[in-house]
């Protein structure tokens, strides 16, 4: 019934909109929500899983949900007292920058409908660190549900040199740990759309930047949001550096910066600048979950992320190695009720394991 009502009724609206005008009313509409016993009530009753337990516990945090809002969307933290409601495990806020930062010229977003994905243009727009922190020591925490944060350096021309870029991420990152804000951080290394470009993906650089960062006292869990269009060996090279630091794991991972790779490659103007979100980065961020799992084992905590549109690819995210999801895109394409249906799917999962596994004893204590 929602999921028809979503795409039949309220798709076909809001995609007549500017998709940055939707963002906002969404964030409106949901705060205001959020604030109110009656308004998450009303949000729960429609799309919140109340089935069996599904808690899963990931780097020593409980989850009651497998799936999160990746960082994008959530970038002020308007949204952190409420997106339990929609069934999300967790939100992760940001990114945050250590100083406000405008994003690029608009237009920022844009859809490919047929191609399921949007162009993302936003420059990492945000109040910056000292108000998103204040925010969310106003925000009452709903009971279980996850905050992490998304750290990336301030996108303007004072943080294009390596110095100024690393004191940058160490600013928001101390300052953090310090509020004790957050149940665990990702540092953003690969967002597409900054001044200097992705500066952080390299060994060289990425090294300075964790060596900066350990030595900030840090209790929780920090994660490394990894880009997805390096060729496997540059891929592999920034877990060799990862794993010399404090880094429990990856975001898998960023937007596709590569447009031939969108199914309907004439929907993107010419021109037109930013990454891609949605179905174009599926097939990259499932392939490298998966060579990222058969080389590191249990290293790294995976977080897969990156055009999970339906339960099925929710679960191919975790069939290939996923510890835990995230996603943006197919809660605009799909609609709200995504994440319970992917919750539903969890448990069934989980009961099929249980099942097999008892099933498989008796064989196992006659062999
Ligand atoms: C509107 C929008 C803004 C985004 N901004 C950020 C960001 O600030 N930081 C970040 O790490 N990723 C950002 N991303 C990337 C997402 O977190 C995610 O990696 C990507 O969209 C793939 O997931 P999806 O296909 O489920 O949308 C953004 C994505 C979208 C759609």
């Amino acid at each position: 019934m929602m999921k028809w009502l979503y795409q039949q009724v309220l798709k076909r609206f809001l995609f007549l909109l500017n998709p940055e005008l939707v963002h906002s009313l969404f964030v409106g509409i949901g705060s205001f929500f959020g604030k109110t016993k009656v308004g998450r009530g009303l949000v729960s009753q429609f799309y919140r899983y109340k089935g069996k337990p599904i808690q899963l516990k990931v780097d020593g945090i409980t989850y009651t949900s497998p799936v999160m809002l990746a960082a994008g969307f959530d970038y002020n933290g308007k949204l952190a007292g409420v997106l339990d409601t929609v069934s999300f495990g967790g939100d992760e806020i940001g990114s945050v920058t250590a100083r406000p930062t405008k994003g690029n010229p608009k237009p920022r977003l844009r859809r490919m409908i047929k191609s399921q994905s949007l162009i993302v243009y936003k420059g990492l727009k945000n109040d910056g660190v000292e108000v998103i922190i204040e925010r969310l020591k106003k925000t009452k925490k709903p009971k279980n549900f996850i905050w992490g944060i998304s750290i990336a350096k301030t996108n303007d021309d004072k943080t294009v040199t390596t110095e100024a870029g690393i004191e940058d991420y160490c600013y928001s990152f101390r300052r953090l740990n310090e509020e004790g804000m957050g149940n665990f951080y990702t540092i953003n290394i690969s967002c597409p759309n900054v001044h200097g470009g992705e500066s952080f993906t390299t060994p060289a650089l990425l090294k300075p930047l964790l060596v900066a960062l350990d030595k900030i006292p840090c209790e929780k869990p920090v994660y490394l949001k990894m880009p997805i269009n390096l060729v496997w060996e540059d891929f592999q090279e920034l877990l060799v550096i990862a794993d010399q630091h404090r880094v429990s794991g990856v975001v898998i991972g960023n937007l596709n910066k590569n447009y031939d790779e969108a199914t309907y490659i004439d929907e993107a103007p010419k021109n037109y600048r930013g990454g891609l979100s949605g179905l174009t980065c599926q097939k990259r961020s499932t392939d490298i979950i998966r060579k990222t799992k058969a080389a590191w084992g249990n290293r790294f905590t995976i977080i897969g992320c990156g055009g999970i549109l339906s339960v099925e690819d929710a679960m191919d995210k975790l069939d290939a190695g996923a510890d835990i999801l995230q996603l943006i895109t197919g809660m605009i394409f799909e609609g709200p009720h995504l994440m319970k249906s992917i919750c539903e799917a969890y448990a069934q999962r989980m009961e099929d394991r249980e099942n097999n596994t008892q099933q498989a004893l008796p064989e196992a204590q006659l062999s």
